[in-house]
């Protein structure tokens, strides 16, 4: 709550808009005294097959817990994001694709991403995908991507996407966790110039899945040379049998539409459940809202198809509204550091939203970067992931912004679908650090430890007292486990896992994760993700991982490792170490910190006080607190040392 400045609507900021300060206040207004008819407008922003006349069925309690939403309707999302913009928009581009390589971009009207996805839907069909099916999509940065996410849901199958940079172990496991039987991928991605083999590691991964019918391999030729017998299907050998028109299946609200593997701070990962109606309605609402989205413009969301931000802000809510959407191949600093600024003149974007680790990283290359290049088309700017420091905000608006454009910092979860917390661009007076206001109809409250309700300025845990159309319904394969997970640490409330600060105007402040989940560059891993692929190294006894400040990633990995007995604590094995953890998860994994604990500071019932790891991997170890209830105190003094920290 440190900085306290209120920036108002930008006065350049002159467009007219989606939703003006009015039109939310309106809308808050009207959820106050007639809620649902704010969700039937939400709702009725979408084409319905069947339209929908029930709106809202919940209830978060144990006994009777039930979510659903518009659920005697039917839709068809395919058709919401293609079909119904032919007839006006048809040659209006659709998906603009720049390369890891900036000589390669291309671009998708409309028209032609209808006859893409059919194609790829009769393919799938032609193979035996039916609706229900699970389709695992392995794939780069590319519109294929999105084609293939998009013929699922045309077919009314459902896609469960894993990151590029999950390593084949990671995608074995979610692909037996959703007993999916047909995978898409291709050859290989690139990032930065980097080659990501990703069939090779598909390869790998089904060594494991022996029940995987079909691997659709996206590929330009028909080379059978990328064939691994009958399984394996050549795309570029078949697409063009197939017809251009495939009928949208008629899905209902509460029909499954994607599953998506997210870290939690327990276990593996669970596989977060969206619905069909819901989900769609909330991430068409929250893009053209939020972004105030202007038919017309551009809009790139630098994230990856593999987290949900892809999803909601590269696929769906852009499609869903008409709007072009361009998808990134590369990173952020290839070739140079100018990249993001120069794209942005390129195809001349009008809404920016990326993460403050990729903020902070180019911050520090300086403002010449940036200034070199003009960014006059820039209207908004946005910010997800993790909560951006002041000084990244203040950097963002004034330098990358001109002062001219808002920032929505828009806090949110893969559990969520979309937008929660959020300003609304040219709506809402800003706060830097600060995602402001919950959007209307959600309702944030906040809880002590025992689960009081805290009122005014306070600080506490962060849930939701009643439910949005995109919440998640289910983790796949386990509904008690979702209950258990998400409404029962404050029993008839959704916990989010969050602490958040609220300030004297109402203002939300997101503090970060108060579970043992970690926020590396925005990415969410499960410290027991961590420290079960440590253990699994032959030379590991024990270990335990958690997180500390660090500048560009916001959370670092620092992990307490004792070994076997007799095996030297060396350099070498550190390297082994990071590299195994890579190996298994995946490089966004990578430890910064091997710590060699030769004890672990644990109750006398054996549990590991990680709160005590914390406060050492923090560097103050003079805020320890009580550690009288440790079996063996004196652990505690080895581990200060080993961590170079004075008492
Ligand atoms: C964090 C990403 C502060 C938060 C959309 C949340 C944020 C987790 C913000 C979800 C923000 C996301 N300010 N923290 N604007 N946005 N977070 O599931 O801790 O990958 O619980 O979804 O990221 O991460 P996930």
């Amino acid at each position: 709550m440190s900085d306290q400045q209120l920036f108002p609507v930008p006065a350049g900021f002159l467009r007219p808009q989606t939703v003006d300060a009015a039109g939310l206040k309106a809308q808050h207004d009207l959820v106050a005294t007639d809620e649902n008819a704010h969700w039937r407008t939400l709702g009725e922003a979408l084409d319905w097959i069947e339209p929908f006349t029930k709106i809202k069925d919940v209830s978060f309690n144990r006994d009777d817990f039930r979510i659903r939403w518009y659920y005697d309707g039917k839709l068809n999302v395919s058709q919401n994001c293609i079909d119904r913009h032919l007839k006006d928009r048809g040659d209006q581009v659709a998906f603009i694709f720049e390369g890891d390589d900036p000589s390669t971009s291309y671009s998708v009207t409309y028209n032609r991403l209808a006859a893409e996805v059919n194609k790829r839907a009769n393919l799938m069909k032609q193979y035996g995908v039916k609706k229900g099916d699970r389709v695992t999509i392995y794939m780069p940065m590319v519109p294929e991507a999105a084609y293939f996410m998009l013929a699922c849901t045309r077919i009314g199958a459902v896609h469960s996407v894993v990151f590029g940079g999950f390593s084949p172990d990671s995608l074995a496991g979610r692909i037996l966790d959703c007993k999916s039987e047909f995978v898409v991928t291709t050859h290989e991605g690139v990032r930065g110039g980097k080659k990501i083999p990703l069939k090779a590691n598909t390869d790998l991964a089904l060594l494991q899945c022996p029940d995987v019918k079909h691997v659709f391999v996206v590929a330009d030729i028909c080379d059978v040379m990328l064939k691994h017998g009958d399984r394996d299907i050549n795309i570029a050998c078949v697409l063009d049998e197939m017809s251009a028109e495939c009928p949208a299946e008629p899905m209902g609200a509460e029909d499954p539409l994607f599953i998506l593997y997210t870290s939690g701070s327990t276990g593996k990962p669970k596989g977060v459940l969206h619905t069909t109606g819901g989900y769609l309605v909330w991430a068409a609402y929250t893009f053209k809202t939020v972004f105030d989205y202007q038919a017309g413009d551009v809009f790139w969301c630098t994230a990856d198809v593999g987290w949900v931000t892809g999803h909601s802000y590269v696929v769906y809510g852009p499609l869903a509204n008409g709007a072009t959407s361009l998808i990134f191949e590369g990173v952020p600093n290839y070739p140079t550091v100018s990249r993001f600024w120069e794209v942005i003149d390129k195809h001349q974007v009008n809404i920016f939203y990326t993460a403050p680790t990729a903020i902070r990283a180019l911050m520090r290359e300086g403002d010449e970067p940036v200034k070199k290049t003009s960014r006059a088309s820039l209207r908004v700017l946005g910010s997800v992931g993790e909560p951006i420091n002041p000084e990244a905000w203040l950097w963002y608006y004034n330098v990358v912004g001109d002062g001219r454009c808002p920032i929505v910092d828009t806090w949110w979860q893969t559990e969520t679908g979309g937008h929660l917390i959020t300003p609304v661009a040219g709506a809402t007076p800003l706060k830097p650090g600060s995602a402001s206001y919950a959007l209307p109809g959600v309702k944030p409250v906040i809880v002590d430890a025992e689960g009081k309700l805290l009122s005014g300025a306070t600080e506490g845990n962060l849930c939701i007292a009643d439910s949005w159309p995109g919440q998640m319904r289910s983790i796949y394969g386990d509904h008690a486990r979702f209950i258990e997970t998400y409404f029962s640490t404050y029993p008839g409330k959704y916990f989010t896992g969050d602490g958040v600060k609220r300030d004297e105007d109402g203002y939300y402040w997101i503090t970060g994760r108060v579970d043992d989940v970690l926020n590396v560059s925005g990415h969410r891993i499960g410290t027991a993700e961590v420290e079960s692929a440590l253990v699994a190294h032959e030379t590991v006894a024990e270990a335990a991982v958690v997180g500390f400040p660090h500048d560009i990633k916001g959370q670092g990995i620092w992990c307490f490792v004792t070994l076997v007995k007799g095996v030297e604590p060396t350099e070498e094995l550190k390297v082994t170490l990071r590299n195994w953890v890579r190996r298994e998860i995946g490089p966004i994994a990578s430890p910064d910190v091997i710590q060699w604990a030769p004890g672990l500071p644990k109750t006398r019932s054996g549990k590991i006080m990680r709160r005590i790891l914390r406060k050492i991997a923090e560097g103050q170890p003079e805020a320890l607190g009580d550690i009288s209830t440790l079996a063996d105190p004196s652990v505690v003094a080895d581990l200060i040392k080993g961590a170079n920290l004075k008492i």
